[in-house]
């Protein structure tokens, strides 16, 4: 069965509590729940997993690269600042689909560049823990060789 690996970054495990009116108040493991049960529907295998450690998530999509065949990621503000997530992307072969929360490019400035975006298949921002289940159509669609 191929799997997605769901890699979340720094500050995501307090989903519930951080800032529930950016981020919602849904926790990751609900987040979680709803990507398994999403990922059950296309008969794919989730590993998922949240770090607070830069080179972490680095480690992750370095293993991504011989065990995933998809890739969801949430790299919260590494995704702004990290040139060695986006070094580690670019080694990847298989789709990866950004993912946020909030609309980072409604908020601040800082948020506005993604050092993931131009290494990443797509995008999705702005939708809450729905995001996750919209990357996980996506990249079903992806491997199941959709033409649309
Ligand atoms: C985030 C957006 C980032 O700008 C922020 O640093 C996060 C969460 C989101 O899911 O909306 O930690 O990635």
């Amino acid at each position: 069965m191929a799997t997605l690996y769901i890699l979340n970054g720094p500050n995501l495990n307090l989903l519930g509590t951080r800032e529930p009116e950016v981020y919602g108040k849904q926790t990751l493991a609900d987040i979680e729940k709803l990507a398994r049960d999403a990922a059950k529907k296309y008969g794919l295998e989730i590993e998922f997993r949240q770090t607070n450690i830069e080179g972490e998530l680095v480690n992750w999509l370095q293993e991504a690269r011989t065990k995933a065949a998809g890739v969801i990621l949430n790299a919260g503000a590494y995704t702004h600042t990290s040139i060695a997530i986006h070094d580690a992307l670019k080694a990847t072969t298989m789709p990866v689909v950004e993912v946020h929360l909030s609309n980072p490019f409604a908020r601040e400035p800082f948020r506005h560049h993604s050092y993931v975006s131009g290494v990443a298949t797509g995008v999705i921002c702005g939708f809450g823990a729905r995001g996750y289940v919209l990357a996980i159509d996506a990249l079903a669609s992806l491997l199941a060789g959709a033409k649309a």
